[in-house]
């Protein structure tokens, strides 16, 4: 879709694990990448700004392996094991986060910049998620250790991107950064929030889901709370994004419908590439009418994760009808 557009930058503003961003730069678009959580900003310096070769980065990783697993903060909170019956429910094994505790420090000892200590918490990122006991995020972990869980985790060098773009990494609320940024599309992956009005909003805040990533990035040893050993910082009651929000405005009007409405409204940028979820805070119909108001409706298209496939959809307005059925994935291009 946004080859039709002829742009050549793209602003991916809620970059989260960055792979639409990497996948735009594959392409050729420069890339400015933002999201306020730090790993966020941790995987797109990797991806985005790495300039050393492989060879030197695989030195580094094989050396991190070769550590002496050690206890430390990481195993005391997040370490478990199933020969204990008294063991609470833990993300890891110990002879995992012991691993953890030895090569977190060591990255910083290494005394890299910030580009090349991002490539090294990416790799240990990406090898402590493929050993996990959790269903997907660390808001709980599971009953019965994962089947992964048992094997001994190693880090490879991640997939790096072959390109010397002009790319940028900033780390911040979306509206801090949209003055500062120039690029011809712009697109946008809020979080929708839940419409399960039973759902506590702290507990469905990205923060919150993916709090450990956060901690292995700052290795800030934080006070922690609650059964999961969640960080501190992401207890609050209220969210603390506001696409997160699930209170109204004065006017009746979701916090984050309202959010997303001025969000087209404040971008400079020509396309807008917007990424909606029917499971969310937004209706269909909300929706539909900010879309209609913020400029023409190029294409929308439906994206089918379980088959991997998208398709365009031949009216622009159709998919509000399609919408109904839970967790549908739509995404919409717009010129303003
Ligand atoms: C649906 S996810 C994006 C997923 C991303 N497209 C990917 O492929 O991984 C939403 C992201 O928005 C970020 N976010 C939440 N509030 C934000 C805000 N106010 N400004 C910018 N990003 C925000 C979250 O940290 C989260 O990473």
């Amino acid at each position: 879709m946004a080859g039709r557009t002829g742009a050549q930058s793209v602003f991916d503003a809620f970059a989260g694990t960055t792979r639409v961003g990497q996948a735009f730069a594959k392409l050729g678009f420069r890339v400015v990448s933002n999201d306020p959580a730090v790993s966020s900003r941790t995987f797109g310096h990797c991806y985005l700004k790495n300039r050393r070769p492989r060879k030197y980065i695989e030195e580094l990783v094989g050396h991190l392996n070769s550590l002496s697993p050690t206890d430390g903060w990481f195993t005391e909170r997040y370490g478990g094991s199933p020969s204990d019956p008294k063991c609470p429910k833990r993300p890891w094994q110990v002879h995992n986060t012991r691993k953890l505790d030895a090569i977190r420090p060591e990255i910083d000892r290494l005394g890299l910049d910030e580009t090349g200590r991002s490539v090294l918490l990416t790799s240990l990122i990406l090898a402590l998620d493929a050993v996990d006991s959790t269903i997907g995020h660390q808001a709980a972990y599971l009953k019965n250790w994962s089947a992964r869980s048992y094997r001994t985790m190693e880090l490879r060098v991640p997939e790096l991107i072959d390109n010397d773009g002009e790319h940028e990494v900033l780390c911040e609320d979306v509206f801090e950064a949209l003055p500062k940024v120039r690029a011809d599309l712009a697109y946008f992956d809020p979080p929708y929030g839940s419409n399960n009005e039973k759902m506590p909003p702290s507990r469905v805040r990205y923060a919150a889901y993916y709090h450990i990533w956060t901690t292995v990035v700052l290795n800030d040893s934080p006070e922690i709370f609650g059964k999961a050993n969640r960080r501190i910082d992401t207890r609050d009651h209220c969210s603390a994004s506001v696409f997160e929000d699930f209170r109204r405005t004065p006017s009746g009007e979701f916090i984050a419908v309202d959010a997303i409405r001025r969000l087209i409204d404040e971008v400079g940028s020509r396309y807008v590439l917007l990424s909606y979820s029917s499971g969310g805070r937004a209706t269909a119909e909300q929706l539909n009418a900010i879309l209609g108001n913020a400029g023409k409706m190029i294409a929308t298209a439906e994206f089918d994760y379980r088959r991997n496939v998208m398709s365009v959809m031949r009216w622009t307005n159709a998919w509000v009808r399609e919408s109904d059925a839970p967790n549908r994935e739509f995404l919409f291009l717009l010129e303003k």
